[in-house]
């Protein structure tokens, strides 16, 4: 007898169900006041000698306790699947989530290219931690050029041979290195410079860099293109003029105004009352550029530009302080949510 209750223990502690029907049968095959399975055993303990009385008795309490112990356990875990069940429901109204939109930069970035990508130039990567060759030397900055400090280095880990980028123009080497004329490409990304935080610098900023290299490609290429570009982006009145200027890269170089945005060129106090806005340095990509990166400056010519992106927001947008891009501040951004 006392075998026999012993394996309903064992049977009892081996249950599992997950449904509460189930667990309430299996209940009441133990303890139903009726037809339980322990009200068997309590008829049987009459008929149990008294010197076996006691183990009998602790038996069947040990059944008894082991179904309750068991009935409990499941019905907790069961209760609280259903609660999980009622977490899950797909019925319920949704949280409001406020979505986010892309970065003014990333948006305009975006829009540059596009323009630039209409007339056939490829958008390339490259890298934004470079060498001092492919920033400065191949760039026709020979070593301590003057040149050198028109653009405040970082340098990483204080290995003066590697820099954070200063300019995009490292990926026009990036790019000549490994590919033969002719090419039209433009190169976004990230650039540094060790300057002061204000509202007019910033020690990291973006560009887009431009470059054409083919056969007989020449300035007026290089005006027409640009002239596209900002009649494109700023607008079909834009008018464009070129200013003479240095890079050591090209030869000869430019800067490039536009008419004011803000005020169509009437004068204003974003274009400082000159109706102009400076926005890009450009010009013919120096021969001694292309030689030292393998290419036939007899047979081939080409012309470059570069443009800081923010400057162009700030200028079109009429944003007075270039720290608003960088601080994540939802109410400077969300001002661009549908551009
Ligand atoms: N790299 C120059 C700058 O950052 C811009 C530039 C690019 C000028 C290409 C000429 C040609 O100031």
């Amino acid at each position: 007898m006392i075998e026999k209750i012993k394996a309903h223990i064992e049977d009892v502690k081996a249950f599992s169900t997950s449904k509460l029907e189930e667990l309430e049968a299996f209940k009441n095959k133990f303890l139903s006041k009726k037809s339980g399975i322990l009200n068997d055993f309590f008829k049987e303990f009459k008929n149990v000698p008294v010197e076996g009385k006691k183990e009998f008795g602790q038996v069947i309490n040990n059944l008894k306790n082991s179904v309750e112990e068991k009935f409990a356990e499941l019905k907790e875990k069961i209760e609280a699947q259903n609660e999980k069940k009622v977490e899950l429901d797909l019925s319920l109204p949704g949280e409001n989530i406020n979505l986010g939109s892309q970065h003014p930069i990333t948006v305009v970035r975006r829009e540059m290219l596009d323009i630039f990508e209409k007339i056939g130039f490829v958008t390339i990567d490259s890298p934004e931690i470079d060498d001092d060759f492919h920033n400065f030397t191949a760039l026709n900055f020979p070593p301590e050029h003057p040149a050198r400090d028109m653009q405040d280095t970082f340098f990483v880990e204080k290995n003066p041979d590697v820099v954070l980028r200063t300019h995009t123009s490292n990926g026009q080497i990036r790019f000549m290195e490994n590919h033969k004329p002719p090419f039209k490409v433009v190169i976004p990304g990230r650039t540094y410079r060790n300057e002061d935080i204000s509202a007019r610098s910033h020690f990291m900023f973006h560009q887009i860099e431009g470059l054409y290299v083919d056969e007989n490609v020449s300035f007026i290429d290089l005006k027409q293109t640009l002239l596209y570009f900002a009649k494109e982006f700023f607008g079909p009145k834009t008018k464009v003029r070129f200013r003479p200027s240095y890079f050591p890269f090209t030869e000869p170089s430019a800067e490039m105004d536009v008419t004011c945005s803000i005020c169509g060129g009437e004068g204003c106090n974003v274009c400082k009352y000159t109706g102009w806005l400076e926005i890009l340095g450009s010009g013919m990509v120096d021969p001694n550029v292309l030689e030292n990166v393998g290419i036939d400056s007899k047979k081939y010519s080409g012309y470059a530009f570069g443009m800081g992106i923010e400057r162009i927001v700030m200028l079109k947008y009429g944003v007075k302080d270039i720290r608003y891009f960088f601080e994540n501040d939802m109410r400077f951004l969300s001002q661009f949510e549908n551009l």
